[in-house]
């Protein structure tokens, strides 16, 4: 096989598919805008949910990218050859256009034609899925492979745990899919297949076919068939460089250089603490680099990113006295990747500076509560119960998972029920505090929700007739049953000011004003006096809704077409958010 680099790599795969009419789109944000049901983006899917579900995209049908994902599940396992928490990911998509045939034949070309990653026949393997009671067997994709000349030995049948995707939340577009696999290695199982997991073969690239919409546990097929593929930028360095492990390929051998020469010891000496300082550290300067600007906190997204320091401080203790060598370590990924994430380098100095409080915000506890933990240890009992892990998280700053950890060491047990009870008690639950909860679900595409869409839009509009321009949305969150938004505000809203937004809104849902969608250029929806956040998304094109001399709106929708769609309009609540915020609870009537 031959080396390649990650540049050859992406400029390779953009090479290729822009050849057969993709459109290049750049990798969005890390964080899901509009959608806290999901902490951060975890596959090159999740952005373009929307567009998957029928919305037409700016920029056409077929499109490539490599996504920016973050994948924290399985955080514990960072340390071992393969695991990292942040990857990048490649991929080229039909919405609604090409389906197995082509998808088919390009991922061959690609892996083996010797133009691109020139792989021999023989060294590949592919798995497709073997049916159940909601979805065929899927000969068709094996059909394909074979005609191209894959043996049949070659192509696996297996089911939905290992050919099937669809997102953690269970819903949403989704399908059967094909893998492709390297072999890496002679195996001693005559019978083996890629679900063995034997590390014999190893997956670099996934075709999935979207073909239905899950649904309450239904599978409903969609109108329009999509493909979705995947290919993961570490793993295929890894396995088409003959490495060991992903903590050889280039951008993690610059940083175990620096990191050994700033801390005078040697990876092979740590790996453990070197990959775990170097995993975290990557993903950490990723989330930093976000225009949306997350700090470490104790729930929610924030709390994943402040999970993260904390195990690299802790881990970079091992190796030095000089933490700050951590600010080090993330200029070299921020030099790194900045040329194609222009982010990193825009947001050089915020990266840098949370870092450093992060640390001494820790450093400022870390030391009295490593002192608590030892007593409760002495006396404990070999389990730690609710309230000291609470009062380790809530006066100390330590993490669930890093108490957990720290027992682990000690061969010692945590009472999460009870921690997580306390936790209820001191505040309002923060949902995502408990181990296993990080998994995101997906964005919610259901009717109700999209006419909550819609009416952000029209309630933003009218906020900002009755309050000044200067109003914007500060936040919001959509279920089907309600809206939640934000907005800067001096006072709390008198009940005459509750009635006439009540009266307006209603007023703009009565006159059945018909929402529209265009396309235009980023300057162009700008000059016509679009709102929204311009943060160049999906590339040169965007799409802009209008409802009627209401409200004008960048947004990747989904909307409903007509504001009679909504119902009547109430305000269920309003509170503070922040200093100067005013949250607005908010839900719709059938008439
Ligand atoms: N969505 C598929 C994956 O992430 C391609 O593997």
């Amino acid at each position: 096989m031959k080396n390649i680099t990650r540049r050859e790599l992406i400029d390779k795969y953009f090479d290729f598919f822009e050849k057969s009419g993709h459109k290049i789109i750049p990798s969005a944000s890390l964080i899901p805008e509009n959608d806290p049901s999901v902490l951060f983006t975890t596959a090159g899917m999740h952005p373009l949910v929307p567009y998957l579900l029928g919305t037409p995209h700016p920029m056409g049908k077929r499109l490539v990218d490599v996504q920016k994902c973050i994948r924290t599940s399985d955080i514990e396992s960072v340390g071992d050859d393969t695991h990292c928490t942040f990857i990048e990911m490649l991929g080229n998509w039909s919405l609604g256009d090409y389906f197995k045939d082509e998808a088919i034949k390009w991922s061959f070309e690609f892996l083996t034609n010797e133009e691109y990653l020139g792989l021999p026949l023989q060294k590949l393997a592919f798995s497709v899925f073997e049916g159940n009671e909601n979805a065929p067997k899927d000969t068709y994709s094996a059909e394909v492979w074979k005609k191209l000349g894959v043996e049949e030995k070659n192509i696996y049948f297996l089911s939905k745990e290992h050919n099937w995707w669809e997102l953690g939340s269970g819903e949403g577009p989704c399908g059967p899919d094909t893998e492709m696999f390297v072999k890496v290695k002679d195996c001693n199982n005559p019978k083996c297949t890629p679900a063995d997991n034997c590390g014999c073969m190893v997956e670099i690239w996934n075709d999935v076919f979207m073909e239905y919409q899950a649904k309450d546990g239904k599978y409903i097929p969609l109108e329009h068939k999509n493909v979705d593929t995947g290919m993961g930028v570490e793993r295929v360095l890894m396995t088409l460089n003959g490495l060991k492990s992903v903590y050889d390929i280039e951008v993690f051998q610059l940083a175990r250089k620096k990191l050994e020469e700033l801390t005078d010891t040697k990876y092979e000496e740590h790996l453990k603490e070197y990959r775990v300082i170097l995993d975290h550290m990557r993903t950490s300067t990723f989330i930093l680099a976000d225009d949306i600007k997350l700090v470490p906190s104790n729930n929610g997204r924030g709390y994943v990113l402040r999970r993260l320091l904390r195990r690299a401080i802790r881990y970079i203790k091992k190796l030095t006295n000089d933490e700050k060598v951590l600010e080090q370590l993330s200029k070299v990924f921020i030099e790194y990747y900045k040329e194609d994430y222009e982010e990193l380098n825009r947001n050089s100095e915020n990266i840098i500076n949370e870092i450093e409080k992060e640390l001494n915000k820790f450093n400022k506890t870390l030391n009295s509560g490593m002192k608590m933990f030892e007593k409760t240890e002495k006396k404990c009992d070999g389990i730690i119960d609710g309230e000291h892990a609470f009062k380790l998280f809530d006066t100390f700053g330590f993490p669930l998972e890093f108490t957990l950890e720290l027992a682990e060491e000690k061969g010692l047990k945590v009472d999460i029920d009870g921690f997580n009870q306390k936790m209820r008690e001191h505040q309002e639950l923060s949902r995502t505090a408990s181990k296993g909860e990080f998994k995101g679900g997906l964005a919610d595409n259901s009717y109700e929700s999209t006419k909550y869409h819609t009416l952000a839009h029209i309630m933003l509009a009218e906020l900002k007739e009755m309050f000044g321009k200067e109003v914007v949305q500060k936040g919001q969150n959509i279920t089907p049953e309600r809206l939640r938004f934000d907005f800067p505000l001096d006072h709390k809203m008198t009940e005459e000011e509750k009635e006439e937004l009540t009266k307006r809104v209603n007023e703009v849902i009565e006159k059945e004003i018909e929402v529209t969608r265009e396309e235009m250029t980023y300057d162009e929806a700008k000059k016509s006096g679009a709102e929204g956040i311009f943060t160049d998304r999906y590339g040169s094109l965007v799409s802009v809704y209008t409802i009627g001399d209401v409200s004008k709106e960048i947004c990747g929708g989904p909307h409903v077409k007509n504001t009679k769609e909504l119902g009547n309009f109430k305000i269920i609540k309003e509170e503070s958010s922040a200093a100067g915020i005013r949250r607005l609870k908010v839900i719709l009537e059938d008439k």
